[in-house]
């Protein structure tokens, strides 16, 4: 099996130190290439970095929405000349979060519309933040995300219903561990109508243990294994035809070998 955890910080300080063991465990446990996401200038360079040093390791730079009160143009200038390192095959994350509201927002909207811009400039895919802002996050969507490459919304927590509508614009829908946790029914009618062409898998570590590992406090991608298999058979499919199908699809998304 050779996975491929699409949204995962291995930059943050949680997993930052040991790189090197979160990588051998991930491989031990089919989990064989990574999508290291930049959410800040400072997070997208170590990104790129670490990206680097690794083979079947990439990086996508972008501005949290957490972090869109801080953007200048600056920030935006150099976050359009890292995304034309060699490793980055992403924008993002990027998006809208209204449940935090760490940033006004206004600059959020912003910050989105901006990287959606710089992603159509460059012809890369946009990975999507949506948490408590699903119509702002279409409405912009539909109105500047006309010519982008493709769209994933990450850790898709949405109902079937919103599911439906992203899937009915082109858009892609990548899930975490969450979809295993014993309050998510709703995230699990979603996952049902995703088809495996469409979706993809992601830890979002450190955060997110997914169950029977959920205790373990800093989340890895070795343990996105146990996502893969819920997922499976939720969709009633052989775990390795899965695996094999959505890993078929990131490579399509993301553009790798
Ligand atoms: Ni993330």
């Amino acid at each position: 099996m050779e996975l491929i955890d699409t949204h995962c910080h291995l930059t943050f300080e949680q997993l930052a130190d040991d790189v090197q063991a979160v990588v051998t465990r991930s491989i031990a446990a089919g989990v064989v290439g990574w999508l290291t996401v930049g959410t800040d200038p400072q997070q997208n360079r170590k990104a790129i970095e670490l990206a680097d040093k690794f083979e079947n390791m990439y990086a996508s730079v972008g501005i949290h929405p957490h972090d869109a009160k801080d953007l200048t143009a600056d920030t935006l200038t150099e976050l359009k000349e890292l995304a034309q390192s060699e490793k980055v095959v992403a924008i993002g994350e990027t998006g809208l979060d209204f449940h935090y509201n760490l940033s006004p927002q206004p600059d959020q909207k912003r910050a989105f519309v901006a990287q959606l811009t710089i992603a159509k400039q460059l012809n890369l895919p946009v990975i999507i933040h949506c948490r408590e802002a699903f119509d702002q996050t279409m409405e912009i969507l539909d109105r500047h995300g006309h010519g982008l490459k493709a769209v994933v919304f990450h850790c898709f927590s949405g109902s079937a219903e919103q599911a439906k509508i992203v899937l009915d614009y082109g858009f892609y829908i990548s899930f975490t561990g969450v979809v295993t946790f014993k309050n998510a029914e709703l995230t699990r009618r979603a996952a049902k109508i995703v088809p495996a062409d469409r979706l993809m898998l992601e830890t979002d570590c450190p955060y997110m243990s997914p169950e029977p590992m959920r205790k373990q406090k800093i989340n890895e991608p070795a343990l996105m294994i146990h996502t893969a298999k819920y997922l499976a058979e939720l969709k009633g499919m052989d775990l390795a035809d899965f695996a094999n199908a959505v890993t078929a699809t990131s490579k399509t998304f993301f553009g790798l070998p």
